[in-house]
């Protein structure tokens, strides 16, 4: 299968007045059609910012995307998104590539009903008519669980609780038959059974529609029941990329390994029992430093000379499994050549 989304060495920066903060450095990773691959990491991994410069969301200045490709095809087309006018990647991102964000109040346009919300984009990037538009919202907002939908059309952001206004949010991602859905942190701001009930409706639309979903989350227990392949994001660059039930079994990075130890075990009331959880040691890399080192050296038991000295590439050690490190914790020892 061939991927919708090839990004090659993507590298972003962004020019504070208190120096450069080197947020993306050299990403590599490939989208599916229809997959969920979920991005983990920890917070200032590089997660947002990732995803937000494929689509041109980054605020320009003080962010600047410098290098790298992010090559979107489908059908017959292969455009690089880094390389569209302004206009074009706008239409892209209403049309091809959906979004659904942690804080939905702050992405809805809080003047308008929520219906015209969705039934404008349908009739901007699908060429509905008005009362196409309107009967296909009616029946969208039925379809992500918004009850009263006819009425409810009417309704303006603030009349809807969070939960709701998430599934909003998801309607109007999902309302132009979008080839890619990209997630970030969508549950992180609801309460539990919430969290749960839009991880549901996601998947549900999923396999309705086909498409594809970046799920970007620090919270490694979501991942396991909803991704196909798991990325984990360490100071700017891809650490490991692997289908979710590799990632777990058999974690071949330091850092993700130490990531699956700090997973908190959830109790029968679905709180969080924090004794158990393991913290990783240390503290994230200081962004202000262009990377010429494995990010992850200074807090790993592992890192031995070459790991001080140069950026460990996504090195293939397993079918669509890679690992950015030059030591093998399988056999115990620096990887072969190294
Ligand atoms: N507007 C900005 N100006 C300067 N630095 C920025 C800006 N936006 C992001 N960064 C930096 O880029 C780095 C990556 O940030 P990013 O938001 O992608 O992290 P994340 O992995 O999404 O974290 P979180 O889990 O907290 O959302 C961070 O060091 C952040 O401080
Ligand atoms: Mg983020």
């Amino acid at each position: 299968m061939e991927p919708i989304l090839q990004v090659r060495d993507m590298v972003t920066r962004f020019y504070s007045v208190d120096g450069v903060v080197h947020a993306i450095n050299g990403v590599n990773f490939d989208l599916y059609e229809g997959e969920t691959l979920a991005v983990v990491g920890e917070s200032g991994s590089g997660k947002s910012v990732t995803m937000m410069s494929i689509v041109n969301l980054i605020p320009q200045p003080p962010g600047k995307v410098e290098g790298g490709q992010a090559i979107f095809s489908y059908g017959e087309m292969a455009q690089d998104l880094l390389q569209l006018s302004e206009d074009e990647i706008r239409h892209v991102r209403g049309g091809q590539i959906g979004f659904i964000f942690q804080d939905p109040i702050s992405s809805l346009n809080p003047t308008m009903t929520i219906g015209s919300q969705i039934a404008e984009s349908m009739t901007e990037h699908l060429g509905f008519s008005a009362s196409e538009a309107r009967s296909k919202t009616v029946e969208l907002l039925r379809n992500v669980g918004i009850p009263d939908s006819e009425r409810r059309f009417n309704a303006y952001p603030h009349h809807f609780s969070g939960g709701m206004r998430q599934r909003v949010m998801i309607a109007i991602a999902v309302a132009c038959r979008p080839k890619i859905v990209i997630a970030d942190e969508p549950t992180t701001a609801l309460d539990v059974t919430v969290q749960a009930q839009i991880v549901d409706l996601v998947k549900r639309l999923q396999e309705q529609m086909g498409v594809a979903v970046v799920w970007i989350t620090h919270d490694l227990g979501v991942v396991a029941g909803l991704a196909d392949r798991v990325l984990v994001m360490y100071g700017g660059t891809v650490v490991e990329s692997a289908p979710v039930d590799n990632l777990y079994e058999d974690p071949r990075h330091p850092y993700t390994i130490g990531l699956l130890k700090a997973i908190p075990r959830l109790d029968a009331t679905g709180e969080a029992e924090t004794e158990e959880l393991e913290v990783i040691e240390g503290v994230p890399p200081d962004l202000y430093q262009e990377l010429t080192l494995c990010p992850f050296a200074p807090r790993c038991g592992y890192a031995f000379d070459r790991c001080w000295a140069e950026v460990p590439p996504l090195i293939e050690v397993g079918v669509q499994h890679g690992a950015a490190c030059f030591y093998d914790v399988e056999r115990g020892g620096p990887r072969n050549g190294s």
